[in-house]
């Protein structure tokens, strides 16, 4: 196998701990505990062989990263790496003393989660009382440092219909950018799936909302959109192709091609206890497991897209035809497309909009 280009970034799950309860939360059903997280020491070292081996961004995310106690720390050290620095956050445990330490840190970037439109459904959605007020005021002291700001809104069946308000909020907080996901499901959202997947009338309105919505906010706010897997017609190149230009590092070290790659049974990920980043990167058995085309099924191999979306998500093919090697089962070309019709056809015509099982860390 060809030697692999350098990654472009990285992305730190410094904990799984979190305050909030998000049902979408796409963290494995198993979380890892406090004790088994990497050190302060572990994750400098990890942080400078990232930077050495080609790493130019780094998301410290989780959980909520400001759970751990160490963030400023482990900010500063990224930054002697020479990283630029992305926090991805829900903005719980950011107080001002904090944000200011973080920005001398040499934090470049802060990338805000909301829950909801309005406090009620922000509340409601994250399972935590006064969580959006805190969040306004996080975004606040972010843009009054001088720190860009983007949101990130997951999408879902019960809020779609606030997409407007969504965009004027993101707006109104000073966001230069929001990313308006829907929901994917992975890890513990897909207890979920039933409440949370939106309807294919939904899906083909919100798509002309935000075709209109770019025009409107066009060089007041970069709109990025993450359309829902299940009723495209091809799948998305998921994280570029697997081991192509990310990697992901979990709160107790192993190293993944994606961030819900420990839902494929019989991957077995390496360790930054036991080895460096680079060799990891290079010549572990999960990475080279689906990089590349050669190992594409038919009818990737022999299809046009072939070196578009390299097969789709290997853990959506897991997840829906349960073979991680399979053709992504949203594509149209899959023999596995009529069973994914069939369960969308299932999922939205039953649940009500209170169904929702909430993640408690612990
Ligand atoms: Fe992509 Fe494979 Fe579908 Fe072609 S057949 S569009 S390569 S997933
Ligand atoms: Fe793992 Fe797509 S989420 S490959």
């Amino acid at each position: 196998m060809p030697e692999p280009n350098p990654p472009i970034a990285l992305l730190a799950e410094l904990t799984h701990r979190c305050p909030l309860m998000c049902p979408y939360c796409s963290n494995p059903l198993e979380l890892v505990q406090k004790q088994q997280e990497l050190t302060t020491d572990t994750w400098t070292r990890v942080f400078r062989e990232a930077a050495d081996i080609g790493v130019l961004q780094l998301h410290l995310s989780g959980g909520e990263p400001a759970s751990r106690r160490d963030i400023v720390e482990l900010t500063a050290a990224a930054h002697a790496a020479g990283l630029y620095t992305n926090l991805i956050t829900s903005g719980i445990g950011l107080t001002q003393a904090r944000l200011a330490a973080l920005v001398n840190a040499g934090l470049d970037h802060v990338q805000l989660s909301l829950q909801g439109a309005r406090p009620e459904m922000a509340d409601r959605i994250g399972g935590y009382k006064g969580g959006y007020d805190r969040k306004m005021r996080v975004a606040e002291l972010v843009t009054d440092a001088g720190l860009p700001l983007t949101l990130n809104a997951v999408m879902h069946r019960q809020n779609l219909a606030d997409l407007g308000q969504t965009l004027d909020l993101a707006l109104s907080m000073g966001a230069r950018r929001i990313e308006v996901a829907c929901v994917q499901f992975h890890g513990w959202a897909t207890r979920n799936r039933a409440s949370l997947l939106p309807t294919e009338s939904q899906v083909e309105q919100l798509k002309k909302d935000i075709a209109i919505a770019r025009d409107t906010y066009r060089n007041r706010m970069a709109i990025d959109f993450v359309p829902p897997d299940y009723y495209s017609d091809f799948p998305k190149a998921c994280m570029g192709g697997w081991g192509s230009t990310g990697l992901v590092v979990s709160p107790a070290g192993q190293v993944m091609p994606c961030h819900a790659a420990d839902s494929i049974p019989g991957l077995a990920f390496e360790s930054v206890a036991d080895r460096h980043l680079g060799e990891i990167w290079r010549s572990s058995h999960a990475f080279n497991a689906y990089r590349g085309t050669d190992w594409l099924p038919q009818p990737c191999q022999s299809c046009e897209r072939r070196d578009v979306d390299f097969g789709g998500c290997r853990c959506q093919a897991a997840a829906l035809a349960a073979d991680p090697g399979a053709t992504d089962p949203v594509c149209r070309k899959s023999p596995y497309r009529p069973k994914v019709d069939a369960m969308i056809e299932d999922m939205t015509s039953r649940a009500s909009a209170s169904d929702l099982t909430y993640r408690k860390f612990g």
